[in-house]
């Protein structure tokens, strides 16, 4: 029997507490005018007492729950994250370890924006070796990561996990990927560094726990990058695809893929107005909205593309028939 890896539920959770852009004009000199104009985001969510494992754990049981599969029949819990609550553990294994997935592998992508489309790419390669189920998560409290007096970055980002549950098919459900990553470009965008305070260790770096990006060099990069990428993996068939899960940094950027691409805008899901740059969450929390409105149907055989973008560099789109 061929296996390939089909999607069969999906799930989100977002933290409770709202900040809007005005509540940011109390914290910062910013203005909802700017931060809407600029970006299209009006609002995010913000943990005060969660962490990334916590909102992953949520995640995990709805998504067990809307399948019908039980934990101990997992094989892979998947958890892409760039805001982790631990180097070690992973928050994959705290996943783990808390929903009783006793039989499943568990670890942690780091590929920022794009780690739930390498967390699919992933997973994928697993179901088609032998695993039967598997959860792919996109999970991040980002908030702990950004200084919040740099009204640059602070007003970008939120927080929320979202993903998937993935299991084995004989229909072929992803169609074409090209995932990429470009290291040379790494300082385009950093978070975490970890100070090293050993006795033995006499330099002092400039890099910064905190979130810091060159918001000019991304967008080009999205521009020029990952146009190129999707026109890679989508080739002929742009007209036949029926919606575009973009990562959801910003929606002058997906205004002028969608000009670049020459596909109509309204094939381009956005929700980046509620919930700002959610980093690896922003694919997954799109998509789950989508199926609860019904845009989108599992089993449908409807086209869509996920494309990610983000540190890394990294990028990359996966064509999937659902
Ligand atoms: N409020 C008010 N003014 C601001 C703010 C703010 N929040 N932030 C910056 N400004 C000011 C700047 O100081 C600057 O003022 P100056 O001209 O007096 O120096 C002016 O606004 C313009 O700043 P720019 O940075 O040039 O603004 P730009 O139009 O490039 O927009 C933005 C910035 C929104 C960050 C944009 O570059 C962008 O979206 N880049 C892509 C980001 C992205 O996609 N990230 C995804 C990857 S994230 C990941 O992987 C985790």
């Amino acid at each position: 029997m061929s296996r390939f890896a089909q999607i069969i539920s999906s799930a989100r959770y977002v933290p409770e507490k709202v900040v809007t852009n005005e509540d940011l004009t109390k914290l910062m000199d910013t203005s909802d005018e700017w931060i809407r104009s600029r970006t299209g985001i009006k609002e995010r969510h913000v943990v005060t007492d969660e962490n990334t494992s916590d909102l992953c754990v949520i995640v995990a049981e709805q998504l067990l729950s809307k399948s019908g599969i039980l934990a101990e029949q997992l094989d892979f819990i998947l958890v892409a994250t760039m805001s982790p609550d631990y180097t070690s553990p992973s928050v994959a294994c705290q996943v783990q370890g808390l929903i009783g997935a006793k039989n499943a592998m568990a670890f942690d992508i780091s590929a920022a924006c794009s780690g739930f489309v390498y967390g699919v790419s992933i997973a994928e390669k697993f179901i088609r070796t032998g695993s039967s189920y598997g959860l792919v998560i996109g999970g991040e409290t980002l908030s702990k990561l950004l200084n919040w007096e740099d009204r640059s970055t602070a007003v970008l980002f939120g927080d929320g996990a979202a993903g998937v549950l993935l299991e084995a098919s004989e229909t072929p459900s992803i169609q074409k990927e090209k995932i990429a990553a470009d290291g040379t470009r790494n300082q385009a965008l950093t978070a975490g560094f970890h100070e090293n305070n050993s006795p033995f260790y006499g330099e002092k770096s400039e890099s910064s726990y905190c979130l810091s990006m060159v918001g000019r060099d991304i967008f080009d990069f999205a521009l020029r990058d990952v146009v190129a990428n999707i026109k890679e993996v989508v080739g002929d068939e742009l007209d036949s695809i029926d919606y575009f899960l973009l990562h959801q940094a910003n929606e002058r950027i997906i205004e002028k893929i969608s000009k670049k691409l020459k596909v109509p805008r309204e094939k381009f899901l956005t929700n980046m107005d509620r919930y700002g740059n959610t980093s690896a969450a922003s694919i997954p929390i799109l998509f789950d909205e989508a199926v609860e409105t019904g845009k989108i149907q599992l089993g449908s055989k409807q086209k869509v593309v996920f494309t990610g973008y983000g540190g890394g560099l990294t990028w990359g789109s996966i064509l999937l028939t659902l």
